[in-house]
């Protein structure tokens, strides 16, 4: 029987062959079984002998089943390991990339500016009072200039704010000058019933700035200016400061910044007079800084407010703002250098 057997198991080929062996031997009716069963016929000088040599046969027919059928598996591993390996140098497949908003770009341009000339960036909110967006910019009921912005009103005393200027007045509420002079900066989007069309919209956003110390003047603000409109739109740019009129500066001014080279391939942003209007901006009226508790004797201010689209456009010489807001990914992705 053990000759017989381990010459089949050693012709066997495949595990189902091995079974099938195994069960023809130890299966309940299998060879070695029924020998073992005839074992209770034998006499008692017969038993030893042969169950000795039974156990040997046994013992050797399933050792060798284990050993062909740990042969089997290893055989089916290497096969796996084979057929299933990766090519590490396959070349891996190219993700698009996003980047930020070009208008989120000029915002944090501008931010890290500032930042780093020691202002904060302080948030604003976009439902204003009434009280902050207008009055407190002296800008009383029927005031004319409140024509200058078209509102949208959401209800008694409440409205989308018309500019970041309210702002202002709630740093100026809350500032303590124990702590330093004020200086921050208010990103934020401003509505105004506007018509949409190449160079209005009727959400856009702006950056206000404020700084209130002692001896403010007109000079700090435009120290501070001229190194912002070089900064941003290149090292030989220059500033100057035409007349206006705000309600809540005293004197106000609008900023030009002179003609200057925009994103490249020979665009070029000019004007006649070879400037362009960039930023309102003013000393912060007495009554202003009253109205916040602020002394006008003894503190003084200055504060701006610029359009970022506005800024966005001169830098790049983009001439339409519905640009920003139409997602065109072919207008979008040209401007993935920072993002
Ligand atoms: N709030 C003004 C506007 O929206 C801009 C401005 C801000 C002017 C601060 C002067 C000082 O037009």
């Amino acid at each position: 029987i053990r000759d017989a057997a381990l010459a089949v198991i050693e012709q066997a080929s495949d595990l189902d062959e091995l079974e099938a062996i195994r069960v023809d031997y130890f299966g309940r009716k299998g060879q070695i079984t029924t020998a073992m069963k005839g074992m209770s016929q034998l006499s008692n000088e017969e038993k030893p002998l042969i169950g000795k040599l039974s156990n040997e046969v046994r013992n050797a027919i399933t050792l060798s089943l284990e050993e062909k059928q740990a042969q089997f598996e290893a055989d089916l591993l290497n096969i796996r390991l084979k057929e299933e390996t990766l090519d590490v140098t396959l070349q891996g497949r190219k993700l698009p990339k996003g980047s930020s908003h070009i208008l989120t770009q000029v915002r944090e341009e501008i931010e890290e500016l500032f930042l780093g000339m020691g202002y904060m960036v302080v948030d604003g909110s976009e439902v204003e009072q009434d009280d902050y967006n207008f009055k407190r910019m002296n800008l009383p009921e029927d005031h004319p200039a409140r024509d200058m912005q078209d509102t949208f009103y959401i209800g008694h005393n409440l409205l989308m704010r018309t500019h970041t200027s309210p702002v202002q007045a709630r740093v100026m509420d809350v500032h303590d000058f124990n702590e330093g002079p004020l200086k921050m900066i208010s990103p934020g989007k401003v509505y105004r019933r506007d018509s949409d069309d190449a160079t209005h919209s009727h959400q856009f956003q702006q950056i206000e700035g404020l700084v209130v110390d002692h001896h403010i003047s007109l000079a700090d603000l435009k120290g501070t200016l001229n190194l912002f409109a070089k900064e941003l739109f290149g090292e030989d740019r220059e500033i100057r400061l035409r007349p206006s009129y705000f309600p809540f500066t005293e004197p106000s001014v609008e900023v030009d910044v002179s003609c200057f080279n925009c994103g490249g391939g020979g665009c070029r942003i000019c004007k006649q007079s070879g400037w362009i209007e960039i930023l309102g901006a003013g000393v912060v009226h007495p009554d202003v800084l009253e109205m916040s508790g602020i002394d006008s004797e003894q503190y003084s201010g200055f504060a701006f407010g610029m359009g970022i689209e506005r800024v966005a456009m001169l830098k790049y010489g983009i001439n339409d703002i519905r640009n920003f807001y139409q997602n065109d990914q072919r207008f979008l992705s040209q401007f993935k250098a920072r993002g």
